[in-house]
C-alpha cells in the first residue's frame, strides 16, 4: 500500500469514516507492528474508539524479537488491553481470533442470549497505520470462497461484511490511522521498519539511528552480518557507517550504503528485532 501523505483534511475524513463504522461493529482489531508496538500506534486511538471493545493485534511478529513481544503483550494486558501477536503470512488462524473476540465480548453476548436474541456473528473492523498489515490480515482471516456476506443495514454504501467464520465477520474497509511522529526517534523507527517511506527522512540519519540501536541491543547480529572486528565497535556511529560504505564497495556514497543497511534490517538480515523496548516504556 502506498504511503499516505497526511493532511488535516485527510485525517478528519479518516476519523469521521472510522467513527461511522464504529457504530456497526462489536469490536476493534487495532493492528500494531510488533517491531514498533508504540511508534505504530496512533495516540488518538483510545479517544476515537472510546468504550468500544478492543483487541491489539501485533502483526509481523515473525520479524520481531520474541522476548520483547512477550513483554509487550504483558504490558498491553497491564493496561487493560488484550493483545496477541501474529504472523499474518503464516500462522494466524480465524479460530484463535474468534475465540479471543468471544471472550472479550462474553458479557455482551451473554446478555443477548439471556434476552433470547438469536445467536449472531461478531462484527469487527481492523484499524491501523498504513503498511501495518491490515489487508494481509484481512485476507488471511477471510475465507475467500464465501467472502461476501452482502449488504447489511448500517454499512456505508460500497462496504461489505466479509465472512471469516460462522461466528466472525469483518468489515471489508479497514480504518486507516496516521502515524504520529513529532519526536525524531519515533520517525526514525517508523522509517527503519518501512512504515513510512523514506523520502521524509534522510536515509543516513535513519542508518545512524539503526547502527546506534543495533550496537546497543543486537551487537552480535551486526558483527556477524558485516564481519565487524572489536576495533570497529570502538568507532563512532558516523565512522562505522563510512567503514561499511567502503566495505560495500560504495566509496564515499554513504547515502547508498545507508539505504542498503536499512534494507538489510527491514528484510530481517540482521535477525529479529524490536525497536520500541519494553524497558523504556512506563507501565500505565
Ligand atoms: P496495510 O493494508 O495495513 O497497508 O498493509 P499490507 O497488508 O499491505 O502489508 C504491508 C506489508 O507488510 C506487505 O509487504 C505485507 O506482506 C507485509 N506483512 C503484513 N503482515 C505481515 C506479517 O505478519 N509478517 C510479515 N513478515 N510481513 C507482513 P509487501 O507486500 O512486501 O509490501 P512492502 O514490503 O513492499 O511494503
Amino acid at each position: 500500500m502506498a504511503t499516505i501523505q497526511w493532511f488535516p483534511g485527510h485525517m478528519a475524513k479518516a476519523i469521521r469514516q472510522l467513527e461511522e463504522n464504529l457504530h456497526v461493529v462489536d469490536i476493534v482489531f487495532e493492528l500494531v507492528d510488533a517491531r514498533i508496538p508504540q511508534s505504530s500506534r496512533n495516540p488518538e486511538i483510545e479517544r476515537i474508539i472510546k468504550e468500544k471493545p478492543h483487541l491489539v493485534i501485533m502483526t509481523k511478529s515473525d520479524l520481531a524479537d520474541p522476548e520483547q513481544t512477550k513483554n509487550w503483550i504483558k504490558k498491553f494486558k497491564a493496561q487493560g488491553l488484550p493483545a496477541i501477536a501474529v504472523d499474518s503470512k503464516a500462522n494466524i488462524t480465524t479460530k484463535t481470533v474468534t475465540r479471543i473476540s468471544q471472550s472479550i465480548l462474553a458479557e455482551k453476548l451473554d446478555n443477548e442470549h439471556q434476552k433470547g436474541l438469536k445467536e449472531r456473528p461478531i462484527r469487527a473492523i481492523t484499524v491501523g497505520i498504513p503498511n501495518v498489515g491490515k489487508s494481509t490480515l484481512l485476507n488471511r482471516l477471510v475465507n475467500k470462497r464465501a467472502a461476501q456476506v452482502g449488504d447489511r443495514p448500517g454499512v456505508t454504501k460500497g462496504q461489505q461484511w466479509l465472512r471469516s467464520s460462522s461466528k466472525l465477520q469483518l468489515l471489508d474497509t479497514p480504518g486507516i490511522l496516521w502515524p504520529k511522529f513529532d519526536d525524531e526517534e519515533t520517525g526514525q523507527a517508523l522509517a527503519l521498519t518501512g512504515a513510512i517511506k523514506d523520502q521524509r527522512f534522510a536515509s543516513d540519519d535513519v542508518a545512524l539511528y539503526a547502527l546506534k540501536f543495533f550496537r546497543q541491543y543486537y551487537p552480535e547480529e551486526l558483527q556477524k552480518r558485516y564481519k565487524l572486528t572489536e576495533d570497529d565497535f570502538e568507532l563512532s556511529d558516523v565512522d562505522l557507517l563510512l567503514k561499511l560504505t567502503k566495505q560495500f564497495g560504495m566509496k564515499d556514497d554513504y547515502e547508498r550504503a545507508s539505504d542498503r543497511l536499512i534494507l538489510d534490517i527491514r528484510k530481517g538480515k540482521l535477525g529479529r528485532y524490536t525497536l520500541n523496548r519494553t524497558d523504556g516504556v512506563a507501565d500505565e
